[in-house]
């Protein structure tokens, strides 16, 4: 096999495969390779997700769709979970494909490729916490909303999940290292930076210093205008990151808290080790520091031993918390975990009929939430074109879509009122200035009715 000119990534599953996929791309294009389109590529990286089933075997399907008319195949990559998770497996499944390399071994892309250009054995899945960091270029030139991964891995063992043994252990990146590449990425031209992690509310360096330090910090940034953080472990929701909510100028009104069920006794044995109770009492200290916030969670339904009370609980909480956006899952066994082995696996048939009932309800929260911003004045972040002349895209401090005819540059800030609003996104008309000026770095509580909700 010749050496790869030209490359393509393709990520799934969550915003640290993204975060990921675009610091191989970089990686592949220091080494003088250059992006293509995937039919095209000499090389494809599929950047994977072990979450569930279905995100693991879409590898699989993926790697079918990559075989040429002529019977060719590019070189293939497989990086992320599933390479972590089923490493050599993986090209006895498959033997199309020619590197698998995990999720922190990366960094060592370039030497997998040449080995695997000259026919060796081309397989790293070793897990030397935060090398890759430093082995990794500076970053490039990007659109206005950048993730930052700043922790990494797991130690809280949720009796469902891989994602402990696909990224390891709770690391957290030194503080230098962030506060570098997020000057970088505002020098690339992000004016958003989203801080990642598995657990980012558990970051911590070794002065002891949390994420709200950091934050702030952050904050004081010049060019950055908006900051946001996910994803969050109730247990970790500090005092102090609850204040920032309240006190830090860039940090936007968006919180993703998962709790994942209703059921105190689901919760135990989903090894949650926080329970509904305390919670609420989370969200509840989060609303009083800024009332606008809104909120964002994970569900899973059909855990083992969910029964029809349990999945009720469920609906119970969602509707206690009234979220402006939620994920919810069919609860899926997988390999290696202790849930996948539990008595009392819910059928088929019942999941589906309780994710229908539970999306309905999150649907509907969401839409509520969305309408109850029509009218407002707000600012959006513009991120891409649209589809229509002259539309272009952008988010609102709550994180929702909103499309408003406009001149303004990709990348700028822009005072909008929100005019109508849809399930999934907004739309906003450039209102006349008013007479006093005000800040645009995001709207500020005190400019904005409180959402209805909360748990009362
Ligand atoms: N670290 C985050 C989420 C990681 S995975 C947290 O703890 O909240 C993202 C979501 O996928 C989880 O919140 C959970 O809702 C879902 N998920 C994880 N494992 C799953 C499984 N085996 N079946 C179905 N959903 C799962
Ligand atoms: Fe998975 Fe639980 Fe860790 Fe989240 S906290 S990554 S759900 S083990
Ligand atoms: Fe999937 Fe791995 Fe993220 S399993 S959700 S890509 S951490």
């Amino acid at each position: 096999m010749t050496a790869p000119r030209t490359f393509h990534v393709k990520s799934y599953g969550c915003q640290m495969n993204v975060y990921d996929g675009e610091r191989m791309a970089e990686l592949l294009q220091a080494g003088g390779l250059a992006p293509q389109e995937a039919g095209d590529a000499d090389l494809v990286v599929l950047n994977t997700c072990h979450i569930r089933e279905r995100a693991a075997e879409k590898v699989y399907s993926e790697i079918g769709r990559l075989r040429r008319e002529d019977g060719s195949s590019p070189m293939i990559a497989v990086a992320g979970c599933v390479a972590q998770a089923e490493g050599a497996e993986i090209p006895r499944r498959a033997p199309a494909v020619d590197i698998v390399v995990g999720p922190q071994a990366y960094h060592r892309l370039p030497d997998l490729v040449a080995a695997a250009g000259e026919g060796r054995r081309a397989l790293d899945t070793d897990m030397p916490p935060l090398s890759k960091f430093a082995a990794l270029p500076a970053r490039r030139k990007q659109g206005p909303s950048a993730f930052l991964t700043v922790q990494e891995g797991c130690d809280k063992f949720c009796t469902y999940c891989v994602v402990p043994y696909t990224r390891g252990a709770e690391v957290s990146r030194p503080w230098a290292a962030v506060m570098d590449e997020a000057r970088a990425l505002i020098d690339a031209g992000a004016k958003e930076i989203t801080l990642l992690g598995q657990n980012v509310n558990a970051w911590r360096d070794d002065d002891g210093r949390g994420l709200e330090q950091l934050i702030v910090a952050l904050d004081r940034l010049p060019g950055l205008a908006r900051i946001r953080y996910t994803t969050s472990h109730p247990n970790d929701m500090t005092e102090g990151l609850i204040r920032a909510h309240g006190e830090v100028e860039k940090l936007m009104p968006y919180l993703h808290l998962p709790v994942q069920s209703g059921s105190d006794r689901v919760l135990r044995a989903m090894n949650r080790s926080h329970g509904v109770e305390s919670y609420l009492r989370v969200l509840e200290r989060v609303r009083e520091a800024r009332r606008d916030i809104a909120i964002s969670g994970d569900f899973i339904v059909g855990f083992p031993g969910e029964t029809e009370e349990a999945f009720e609980a469920t609906l119970e909480i969602v509707r206690a918390v009234n979220y402006a956006q939620a994920y919810s899952f069919k609860y899926s066994p997988r390999p290696g975990t202790p849930a996948a082995t539990m008595e009392g696996q819910v059928p088929p048939p019942v999941q589906d009929e309780r994710l229908q009932r539970l999306q309905a309800l999150i649907n509907a929260q969401q839409l509520a939430f969305n309408r109850a911003t029509v009218g407002r004045r707000t600012s959006i972040l513009i991120e891409r074109q649209g589809k229509k002349a002259g539309q272009k895209i952008g988010k609102s401090p709550w994180l929702q879509s909103v499309h408003a005819i406009t001149d303004a540059d990709i990348g700028s800030l822009v005072e909008v009122e929100i005019v109508e609003a849809g399930p999934n996104s907004l739309s906003a008309t450039l209102p006349a200035p008013r007479a006093e000026s005000r800040r645009s770095a995001g709207a500020r509580a005190s400019q904005m009715p409180a959402f209805a909700g909360a748990a009362s």
